[in-house]
């Protein structure tokens, strides 16, 4: 199913009023994706308790179909585990949306990929920090 942005009541709520955006200063992973083709991104924050995602947030700098998406997405993964989160793809969210014009769907890849490097980071910082604490117990890693 196909509609505009401006008769899309579910993009614009979403545009007006967008869940879950700002910064989490003590993140436990951040990741950012752009869109060389219109300059712009989106930034992802997220905290991570063992394998739960509990909380994201993100800051945008896009079009509406942008900021509406990456709310969507926000939506769509908080409290999920990382494995069921990472399955939530831009099909689903244009799914949530009830659908997104054609030359709009790339905004919707912004927030899963910029998720996606968040996960990558949390996983690098995970294992930097278990390396910490076997070298500070004397322990091989
Ligand atoms: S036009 Fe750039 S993200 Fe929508």
């Amino acid at each position: 199913m196909e509609t505009g942005i401006h008769d899309n009541e579910i993009l614009i709520d979403h545009f007006m009023n967008s869940r879950n955006l700002g910064k989490i200063e003590d993140a436990d992973g951040i990741g950012m994706a752009g869109d060389p083709s219109c300059g712009d991104y989106v930034k992802v924050y997220i905290k991570v308790d063992k394998v739960h995602l509990t909380d994201i947030k993100y800051e945008v700098f896009g079009c509406p179909s942008a900021v509406a998406t990456a709310s969507v997405f926000s939506e769509l993964v908080k409290g999920k585990s990382i494995v069921e989160a990472q399955l939530i793809d831009n099909h689903d969210i244009v799914e949530a949306l009830h659908g997104l014009p054609e030359q709009k769907l790339h905004c919707s890849c912004m927030a899963v990929e910029a998720f996606d490097k968040a996960v990558i980071d949390w996983v690098m910082k995970s294992i930097a920090n278990s390396k910490e604490e076997f070298e500070s117990l004397g322990l091989p890693f």
